[in-house]
């Protein structure tokens, strides 16, 4: 079976992504016993390294405290081995592909499963998708899952080109595109919510919800790392990916089965669903100092183009032309540098109507993927007493109170094992990437075009630019007093 004996390989490996993310993950899953001690690990660089090396530099990034997990990272880091080579030359992957063979004819299996992690940047991720097919695949005698992380280029054209020059190499189904906050706990918690819990089903629609809001905030600001993020922005670092596949999920219909494809059929009839936006009714912010003047403006990052108009926040608002969300604004908002570290989905549901309770504050459905995975609902209730008051209090599930000792796996963790597993359920298909790179690339041709507005500034650690609240209330969002 593919995952009791595979060879994973890490391309990147002496990389930000694989020492941060992948190989940490890896070791979560074998922490965690989801990985078989049969399964074979590569590092591949350019950098010259022995395999000690790379072990040695991979410890800091595994999250241990007590002896036990030191044993266990022993035990893991002795699955990992090293080769160093160039990306564009076949001898690596040569290389590459005896070390797997030895390996398979070393435990006596016929079957070589691969799963390939492209921890790269995009100027060598055709090169190297295209050497590992001519020189490291397994033809009929084995499965090979290749794992691709973002970006999927920079706009609707660069990303059709990327397909364009990837597609005849290796198939859909060998793919896996990685959005990391598909792996999310709190993420793949969407579907059963929405769908095995019949009450929901009634009022989960223009009838009864009033406006939907999905918030992604970060505390911190680019850190130095602003000439990487200035070709990039907030809008196509987060929105376009992270908080689409979130309003997808939580907007969709009912897939017609459990299956990887009807659930992926469902995300993109949806996201065809979504209105054209209008670039100019997106609210556009970028951060300047701290008001007490210890943190820095996006401007003051010497990596950072002083003239800059780089989008560091934004809010939009999207509409979905179908029966179930017509008339239903749907916020997209997120932003770097602001008050707090949190990304947050709220449903707000219609107040009550006239009658003896219409002074309440209306029912809102609030979902906390990180930090913290929560949900809780604002409700009214009578306030215990002798007396007639009522108040909003809130149903409330918090994972840390009612799942203490459950063990809630990092996203990437969840995503591996997915792939493991062949379950391409929360990987981005292609077509998926085509509607969204559609939605998004006339807004960031506005915001990065020569007409291009200066957003407006907000200072680092603020809740955004000034007109924000607004920019919410004109969209249909009723304010209640939280960040
Ligand atoms: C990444 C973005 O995709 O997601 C980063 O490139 C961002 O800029 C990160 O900080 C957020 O992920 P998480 O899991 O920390 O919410």
């Amino acid at each position: 079976e593919f995952k009791e004996n595979t060879a994973i390989v890490v391309f990147g490996a002496s990389g930000d992504l694989a020492k941060k993310k992948t190989f940490p993950a890896l070791f979560g899953l074998f922490r965690e016993g989801y990985l078989s001690k049969t399964t074979k690990i590569i590092g591949y660089a350019r950098s010259k390294m022995t395999d000690e090396e790379l072990r040695t530099r991979l410890i800091p990034f595994f999250k241990t405290t007590t002896e036990q997990s030191k044993t266990l990272v022993a035990d893991f880091l002795q699955l990992v081995t090293y080769v160093s080579a160039p990306y564009d030359q076949p001898e690596g992957y040569q290389k590459l592909n005896s070390i797997i063979e030895k390996f398979d004819a070393e435990r006596n299996v016929t079957e070589s499963h691969r799963l390939y992690y492209l921890a790269l940047p995009p100027s060598v991720f055709i090169t190297v998708a295209s050497n590992l097919k001519k020189y490291a695949h397994p033809g009929d005698k084995g499965l090979v899952r290749l794992i691709v992380e973002k970006p999927f280029g920079r706009d609707l054209k660069t990303s059709r080109e990327l397909q364009r020059q990837l597609a005849p190499i290796w198939t859909e189904e060998e793919l896996y595109r990685i959005d990391h906050y598909l792996g999310k706990e709190m993420v793949k918690n969407m579907l059963p919510f929405r769908f095995a819990n019949n009450f929901l089903a009634a009022c989960w629609n223009n009838n009864f919800v009033t406006s939907v809001q999905i918030a992604f905030k970060e505390q911190f600001g680019t850190e130095g790392r602003g000439g990487y993020f200035d070709s990039i922005g907030i809008i196509r670092d987060v929105m376009q990916n992270h908080l689409l596949q979130v309003l997808t999920l939580l907007l969709m219909e009912r897939p017609r089965s459990a299956d990887p494809e009807a659930v992926r059929d469902e995300k993109v009839r949806l996201l065809k669903c979504i209105k054209e936006l209008d670039p100019k009714k997106v609210l556009l912010g970028q951060y300047t100092q701290s008001e007490d003047g210890t943190k820095p403006g996006y401007l003051d990052d010497a990596t950072v183009d002083p003239k800059s108009k780089c989008v560091t926040f934004a809010a939009m608002c999207l509409e979905v032309d179908n029966e179930r969300w017509e008339g239903v604004p749907i916020i997209l908002r997120a932003g770097k540098a602001l008050n707090a570290s949190k990304v947050e989905i709220r449903v707000q549901f219609k107040g009550t109507t006239n009658g003896m309770y219409s002074e309440v504050s209306r029912n809102e459905l609030v979902i906390r993927v990180q930090p913290d995975e929560a949900m809780y609902l604002k409700m009214n209730t009578k306030v215990p007493g002798i007396k007639n008051e009522t108040t909003t209090t809130e149903l409330d599930l918090s994972y840390k109170d009612r799942y203490k000792n459950f063990y809630i796996p990092e996203a990437y963790e969840s995503l591996i094992r997915d792939c493991l597993h062949g379950d391409h359920s929360n990987f981005v298909r292609d077509d998926e990437l085509e509607v969204s790179w559609k939605l998004f690339t006339p807004l960031l041709n506005f915001v990065e075009g020569d007409d291009a507005p200066m957003p407006l500034p907000y200072a680092y650690g603020s809740r955004g630019p000034n007109g924000l609240n607004q920019y919410l209330a004109n969209n249909g969002y009723v304010y209640e007093n939280h960040s």
